[in-house]
């Protein structure tokens, strides 16, 4: 899936459903109601893949033919961890199929000249150490921003394998910063774009997740 960029650590997810979702998305006259809709859609479809290595215990149940010893979830606890703004429009996506999970959340923006990203505002549950943290947000571009959030999250605690990226579309210079910086956190993108252009934006992208999402610009 990710072979071009060589990184084992990186899945993209090619579903025929996020990519017809994803293009829906990216057209310019896609508005805010629509785009906050999609957003949430694919980010439930993401949720499998996130999801995918989350501990099963064997449980025996009784069906209506005979006893049987099945797996259900081992109640390891999970936090979704939305960077603000954009990262708001994928949590409840996620949490519709996640609905016990906890949301802590980080505010991080690009400083527009420097680019580099700023933290305004971070509030965790208590527990993030024992915890599968997603961290959301739909842009990867520089990866300054989701590298930042991740160092605030080991800053007070969190265990880097523990830690799960997942965006929506992710620039290829992004994804190696990330995986440079923090190779054991697991990135999953819906698509991986072809660069970034002179003022950082994805290209082709989808513009500013943010401003797409609230409606701002
Ligand atoms: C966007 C996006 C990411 C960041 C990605 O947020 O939602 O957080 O840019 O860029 P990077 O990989 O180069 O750091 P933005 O800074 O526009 O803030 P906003 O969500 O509040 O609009
Ligand atoms: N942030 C966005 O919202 N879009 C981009 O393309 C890059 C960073």
């Amino acid at each position: 899936m990710s072979q071009n960029l060589n990184i084992d650590n990186f899945v993209v997810m090619d579903h025929p459903l996020i990519q017809h979702k994803l293009t829906m998305i990216r057209r310019k006259e896609c508005g805010t109601k629509e785009f906050r809709e999609v957003v949430n859609e694919i980010s439930m479809l993401m949720a499998y893949e996130v999801s995918r290595d989350l501990p099963l215990e064997e449980v025996e149940i009784e069906t209506p033919i005979c006893k049987t010893v099945q797996h259900q979830l081992s109640g390891k606890k999970v936090a979704i961890i939305p960077i603000l703004r954009a990262g708001l429009g994928m949590v409840d996506g996620i949490l519709s199929l996640i609905p016990a999970a906890k949301v802590g959340h980080i505010g991080m923006y690009r400083d527009h000249e420097t680019l580099e990203p700023v933290e305004y505002f971070v509030k965790m549950p208590s527990d993030i150490s024992e915890r599968t943290l997603f961290v959301v947000d739909p842009m990867l571009a520089t990866g300054g921003s989701a590298i930042a959030a991740i160092d605030a999250l080991i800053k007070r605690g969190a265990d880097e394998h523990s830690i799960r990226f997942c965006c929506l579309v992710s620039a290829p210079e992004g994804v190696r910063k990330l995986h440079e910086a923090h190779p054991n956190v697991k990135i999953i993108a819906a698509a991986l774009d072809e660069h970034l252009n002179e003022a950082s934006y994805i290209v082709p992208g989808l513009g500013d997740a943010g401003d797409r999402l609230f409606g701002t610009k």
